[in-house]
């Protein structure tokens, strides 16, 4: 579906569940996010909410990173179709811990706010960030987001008021 010089994006499949479960799970290097699964079966009904269309409205589709090489899963993105006429995206990724520091996030994240850019004509993307999460800050400012806001205590996790900050870039902003 996407397809950059060491990685090809597809959408999430039943059959992935396993490498999938071995890094979400990782509750370590996971712990800015929002969702860690504790069994196989998270991850299964995780799979099987993914929608059928991909660029539907008002909701969040999952497509899974193939490292071309050895045909592994090495991670994930997720696009949020956020609002109801559609111009609007957000995104995320998550790698596995054995394949962070070389690249993958960068070459990914950027081949797939292009194509939202330019094939599916999306006005703004953004993506919301933990204010520790330094690694994940460091991916959008390379990607050339701006930082919009810090919001105090915005979103509660695990039991925890915590901080969002938000990032965004404009259609005629990327390059
Ligand atoms: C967020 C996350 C995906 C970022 O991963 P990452 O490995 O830091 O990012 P990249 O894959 O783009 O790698 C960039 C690093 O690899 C280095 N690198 C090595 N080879 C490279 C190459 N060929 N091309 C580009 N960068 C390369 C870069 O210099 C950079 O290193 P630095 O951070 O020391 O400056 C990762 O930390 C993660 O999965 N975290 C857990 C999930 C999470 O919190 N996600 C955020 C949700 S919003």
């Amino acid at each position: 579906m996407i397809e950059t010089e060491r990685t090809l994006l597809r959408p999430i499949e039943k059959e992935d569940n396993e490498q999938i479960f071995d890094y979400r799970a990782d509750s370590e290097t996971n712990k800015y996010q929002g969702w860690i699964p504790k069994t196989l079966n998270d991850v299964n009904e995780f799979i099987s909410k993914n929608p059928d269309e991909f660029n539907k409205p008002e909701t969040w589709f999952q497509l899974v990173i193939i490292e071309k090489s050895t045909n592994k899963i090495i991670g994930d993105i997720g696009i949020h179709f956020i609002d109801s006429d559609n111009h609007q995206s957000e995104i995320g990724c998550t790698l596995n811990k054995e394949y962070h520091g070389k690249g993958f996030a960068t070459e990914t994240m950027r081949a797939t706010a292009g194509f939202l850019f330019n094939k599916l004509d999306k006005h703004r993307i953004v993506t919301s960030i933990d204010p520790q999460n330094i690694d994940s800050i460091k991916l959008v400012e390379r990607l050339g987001f701006r930082k919009e806001g810090h919001f105090k205590e915005s979103l509660f996790i695990d039991g925890e008021w915590v901080d969002d900050i938000v990032y965004a870039i404009l259609n005629r902003e990327w390059k």
